[in-house]
């Protein structure tokens, strides 16, 4: 795990403050405006992004001992995610072989096994069937085929990623681009899941362009973060991930010989995961928060996770210090960005825009939206050459 990158990314900071200047994507970009409203483009973008595409679910610190599970419903799809007693991450359909029944509500935990809450069929955290209930009336089942759907699963960078769909092809590597490693600088794997919250919000793209953009943080979070906040950002993309960073902030590094800067220092500013997460924080401020964003029932819903990774002894934790920070942070995204985001999608469904624009301030957005584009035009068979080929010049 090589320190280079982030060495690599903060020099060109420090140059861009020196000099005044962020680096800038060529060209304004447009998006039809549609392509946020229209029902059927937000079915294609279920279908082909959210349940063919590795998504990072978990972390890998709330699986930690045999038994540990989180289950929850992604894109209408129950998931189940545990530590098995091989050590490894696993994955399944939240469905009961017997008629379908959740084996477990939405939730994390440890269990020992998951017995269904309608006939008691009860499965091993590996996902094998371990008994059936009454099985002398029921009839003869064969356990060995009737265990729970394995979903792909792995687990990079301190987080478990899961593909919605069981026959998934995509190969996770490819996908990852080197994000991963790049990810493990953030040290997840030392934090634990102090608190999380959820709340809902606009379509889902809507929702996560205000994740990539620093443009509107001394204008819209004025009031909330004040007006010095950064508004310009260099963006930087292994495959269709970005990370998001201001030079500002950057005086840190000022005068110390580079042996000295610590990784810590290094990795605040915005680490998106296509196509639904956002990380915030640091090791310095002691946290970050994990946003993931999911579409909701319909192309103008969604429903975001707000996951608060503390550094740090759990026994510790400052019960009232992250109650207060978890109600600012839900007040800031839900109160300003939503609120935003809930005028913008009323707006763009009257159709009277027909673009929306992503200026050369915005490299970020706009690496999102060709890649939206680029995925939900390739076919199943062609998805693995599309991550290795990228999008042209910037990857
Ligand atoms: S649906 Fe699970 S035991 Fe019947
Ligand atoms: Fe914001």
């Amino acid at each position: 795990m090589s320190r280079e990158v982030l060495l690599e990314m903060t020099r060109r900071e420090i140059e861009n403050l020196e000099n005044q200047r962020i680096d800038l994507a060529p060209d304004i970009h447009k998006i039809p405006t549609a392509s946020y409203h229209d029902p059927g483009r937000y079915e294609v973008e279920v279908e082909r992004i959210f349940k063919r595409l590795p998504l990072a679910l978990g972390f890998s610190c709330e699986l930690k001992v045999p038994g540990d599970y989180r289950a929850m419903t992604v894109a209408g799809v129950p998931v189940l995610m545990t530590r098995g007693n091989d050590g490894e991450a696993h994955a399944f359909v939240n469905m009961c072989s017997h008629r379908g029944n959740f084996v477990v509500e939405d939730d994390a935990g440890n269990a020992k096994n998951f017995r269904c809450r309608y006939h008691a069929w009860t499965y091993g955290i590996q996902g094998d069937l371990i008994s059936v209930f009454d099985e002398k009336n029921f009839g003869e089942v064969d356990k060995a085929c009737n265990g729970l759907t394995p979903l792909p699963v792995a687990e990079r960078g301190g987080l478990i990623w899961v593909t919605l769909d069981p026959k998934a092809q995509v190969d996770i590597d490819l996908f990852l681009a080197g994000y991963g490693d790049v990810l493990d600088h953030l040290r997840f794997k030392d934090t634990y899941v102090g608190g999380r919250q959820s709340m809902e919000g606009p379509n889902w793209k809507v929702a996560y362009d205000g994740y990539r953009d620093f443009y509107h943080v001394p204008i819209l979070h004025r009031e909330s973060f004040g007006p010095d906040g950064p508004s310009q950002a260099d963006y930087y993309s292994w495959g269709p991930h970005v990370r998001v960073s201001s030079p500002k902030g950057h005086e840190i590094f000022a005068g110390r010989p580079e042996d000295e800067w610590t990784n810590d220092e290094m990795v605040p500013g915005v680490w998106t995961i296509f196509p639904n997460i956002s990380i915030a924080g640091s090791p310095v401020t002691g946290s970050y928060m994990v946003s993931q964003m999911f579409p909701g029932k319909t192309v103008g819903e969604s429903h975001t996770i707000q996951n608060f990774l503390m550094f740090g002894d759990e026994a510790e934790k400052d019960e009232d210090a992250l109650k207060q920070y978890m109600s600012f942070m839900h007040d800031v995204v839900y109160g300003e960005d939503y609120f935003t985001g809930f005028n913008v999608q009323q707006s763009l469904a009257t159709g009277a825009k027909e673009f929306s624009y992503f200026g050369r301030n915005e490299g970020g957005g706009q690496l999102f939206h060709k890649w939206v584009d680029a995925l939900i035009e390739t076919e199943d068979e062609d998805l693995n050459a599309l991550l290795e080929k990228g999008i042209a010049g910037r990857n």
